[in-house]
């Protein structure tokens, strides 16, 4: 949110949500939400912070609590996933770009498949931050349509 909110400048609008309570930011445009995304209603306050307009990009780099349980951390990833997808036509305008971490798995890449079919182009990029041996990757789509969706 600190990079997002330094990318923008003062006139443009930053909303971050998270699980966890994040420290309060300086600025005025820089909106930190309480909440679960994989909540609608979430969806609802994101937009209500944007003044009602979808957002030209979304970022999303959550990850859930690893259990070890593979099975279950596959879910959980794939619900993140599919949270993402589903706010998208709400929160994203059309020509916007999306920037997702996947936890790699045959769940996520089944909802990454999906949402590529909503965006003129995208790709796989890499973090020169993931850890060796980590399956993070991050899917950079560019270019929303989303009467595709
Ligand atoms: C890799 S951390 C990134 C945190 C922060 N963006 C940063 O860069 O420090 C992943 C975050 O995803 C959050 N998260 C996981 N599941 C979530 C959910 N369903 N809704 C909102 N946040 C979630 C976790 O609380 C955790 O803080």
């Amino acid at each position: 949110m600190q990079i997002a909110a330094a990318e923008v400048g003062p006139r443009g609008i930053v909303v971050g949500i998270d699980l966890a309570e994040t420290e309060p930011f300086e600025n005025e445009n820089v909106i930190a939400i309480q909440g679960d995304l994989e909540d609608p209603e979430v969806c609802e306050r994101i937009l209500e912070s944007l003044g009602g307009d979808p957002a030209d990009v979304v970022l999303c780099d959550a990850a859930p609590k690893l259990t070890g349980v593979r099975e279950r951390d596959r879910a959980a990833e794939e619900r993140i996933l599919e949270a993402v997808a589903a706010a998208l036509p709400r929160l994203l305008r059309a020509g916007g770009d999306l920037l997702v971490k996947i936890l790699d798995g045959p769940e996520a890449q089944e909802v990454d498949r999906r949402i590529r079919k909503s965006f003129e182009k995208a790709k796989t990029v890499k973090s020169a931050a993931t850890r060796k041996g980590s399956s993070e990757r991050y899917l950079l789509a560019r270019g929303y349509r989303p009467s595709v969706d």
